[in-house]
């Protein structure tokens, strides 16, 4: 008896000691994207978990239970898809530019030879796959090779398209499309919301194409010979695509939309913000520590660069930041001449440690959801300037929670930073806003490292998490809005309507003819 249950406890010891194996797959080539995928990775291993991580930017470390599959070599064939010409912003893209960029990204990955030789490696087993979601389910079938569950990882704020991989499309009503370049407040008018409705109609057929057409016949040119070589058939596609266990999502209430969730989507925004941060380096820590009257911030993200700023709207920002007792911190990777004592460029600039400096006062970022959640997690109010992607929801949701002012890229630039920046300093209520959200952001039950690696740890413990499933992931558009009844009300009175009108051809047949028996009478 006493054996069996030491048998016991030692097998229930093993079963959760023991270290899954975890494939994670970024293959997206911004920055951004491979910062989050390294904190999973980094995560995970600090857990005990063996790792094989699908990268364009391996990681520089011997870690013995850490594989990197490395695709680089598609930086340099990858066209210029995530980096937006400047020049040519005023001419927006479609909203469905998206779509196929999402597919390229996915396929480029999986048809690299170092990938290729791992799904071909029939000696590789994986406990669970989290992958990169953007706009293409193409990583999907991995789980059928694996024969293991699948975790999608959605880099922006949940929106109507992720939240459809496990559950259904959040409503036009009070929700908007990632891309949408203003988002209006809270309740849509309804030439708003018929706006969003017919964005999502029109994406949703751009998707039922995506999805049958292009992605389809990539999934089987693909994932045949992989599937063959274990033994299986290739299954419906779409039957993998909607089948994730879980999908993780890097942002929080304070930041995003709010859009409800079902039980299989987590809000995990922040894990990326280690919670051991390197110290400054020595000289950028003094001028921060001696910058009693404040410090601003200015920094455009990975993709945009700051020489990519026309010459004049530099020239104007050095003069105006030259009038500010504030010390200025500028990203850009040139030398630029006659610099204002007050105004230092850095060319490498640790963002996390300067938002988290007492003295900073003041981010100007592009409203990258990095930015904006490091921003919110250290409560440094911000001057949003959105160029692409989501980045105009991201900045217009911080300034509706008071956090921020928003500021539209065109020839106007230099005046309008002036204006914000003067506005933001001299008006205490953006700082206040900002450390509220800040607050708000850090006040959760575990942090966001700690729950990413439960919700992960419990797909691959059951298997899928199958109980945690949203049962409207299963059911189409049409039933979940009962049109399916609409249709039969609709034939039902249809029917009942000719009845009614046969019974009262037959009823005035009768009264015919009794008028004529009276007639005759
Ligand atoms: C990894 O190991 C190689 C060879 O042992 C060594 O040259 C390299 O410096 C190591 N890299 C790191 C980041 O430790
Ligand atoms: C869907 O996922 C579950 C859990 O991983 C798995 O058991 C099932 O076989 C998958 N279905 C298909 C069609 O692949
Ligand atoms: C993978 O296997 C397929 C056949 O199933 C073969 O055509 C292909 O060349 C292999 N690729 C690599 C990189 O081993
Ligand atoms: C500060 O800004 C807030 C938000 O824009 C505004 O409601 C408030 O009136 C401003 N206060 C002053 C003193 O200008």
């Amino acid at each position: 008896m006493a054996i069996s249950k030491i048998f016991l406890l030692l097998s229930f010891l093993s079963f959760t000691c023991k270290g899954s194996n975890v494939l994670v797959v970024f293959p997206v080539t911004s920055r951004s994207h491979s910062n989050l995928g390294d904190s999973i990775v980094n995560i995970l291993l600090d857990a005990g978990h063996q790792v094989n991580y699908v990268t364009p930017f391996p990681l520089k470390t011997n870690h013995t239970r850490l594989i990197c599959t490395d695709i680089s070599s598609v930086l340099k064939e990858s066209p210029d898809t995530a980096r937006p010409n400047l020049e040519h912003l005023s001419q927006p893209k479609g909203s469905h530019f998206v779509l196929p960029m999402g597919k390229l990204f996915a396929s480029q990955a999986l048809r690299h030879p170092a990938v290729q030789t791992l799904l071909n490696d029939t000696s590789k087993t994986f406990d669970v796959i989290i992958a990169d979601w953007l706009y293409s389910g193409l990583h999907a079938p991995l789980a059928a090779v694996y024969g293991c569950p699948l975790i999608w990882y959605s880099s922006s704020d949940i929106n109507w398209q992720s939240l459809r991989m496990v559950h259904e499309a959040s409503s036009p009503a009070y929700s908007v499309d990632a891309q949408t370049r203003r988002v209006p407040t809270l309740p849509f008018t309804i030439g708003e919301k018929a706006h969003q409705l017919m964005l999502q109609v029109y994406l949703s057929a751009w998707i039922y194409y995506f999805t049958n057409y292009v992605d389809e016949p990539a999934y089987r040119e693909i994932y045949a010979g992989p599937l063959q070589l274990r033994g299986k058939t290739l299954p419906e596609y779409e039957s993998l695509v909607y089948n994730a266990s879980l999908l993780l999502i890097n942002s929080h209430p304070p930041l995003g939309q709010n859009i409800p969730l079902p039980r299989n989507a987590k809000y995990v925004g922040g894990h990326h913000i280690s919670l051991t941060r390197k110290p400054l380096p020595k000289d950028l820590k003094k001028l921060l520590d001696e910058s009693k009257k404040g410090v601003i911030y200015f920094g455009l993200g990975s993709i945009i660069q700051g020489k990519d700023l026309p010459e004049n709207v530099k020239r104007e920002l050095i003069e105006f930041f030259g009038q500010l007792e504030q010390t200025v911190l500028w990203k850009i990777e040139e030398q630029l001449a006659d610099l204002p004592q007050n105004v230092h460029i850095l060319d490498w600039a640790p963002q996390d440690s300067i938002l988290e400096h007492p003295n900073t006062v003041l981010f100007i970022t592009h409203g990258g959801l990095l930015s904006v959640t490091e921003a919110t997690h250290h409560g440094v109010p911000i001057i949003g300037i959105p160029i692409f992607g989501d980045q105009f929801v991201n900045v217009d949701l911080a300034t509706r929670s008071g956090c921020g002012i928003r500021v539209d890229f065109n020839n106007e630039l230099p005046s309008k930073i002036r204006k914000a920046v003067n506005e933001i300093l001299s008006n205490q209520s953006y700082s206040i806003n900002a450390k509220h959200a800040s607050s708000l952001f850090r006040r959760r039950p575990a942090s966001p490292q700690k729950e990413l690696l439960h919700w992960i740890e419990l797909v691959a413990d059951t298997r899928g998490a199958a109980f945690l499933r949203s049962p409207a992931v299963d059911i189409s558009t049409w039933k979940k809005l009962n049109l399916d009844i609409l249709l039969v009300i609709v034939l039902l009175v249809w029917f009942l309507l000719k009845v009614m009108k046969v019974i009262k051809a037959h009823l005035g047949d009768q009264n015919t003819g009794e008028n004529l028996v009276k007639k005759n009478e």
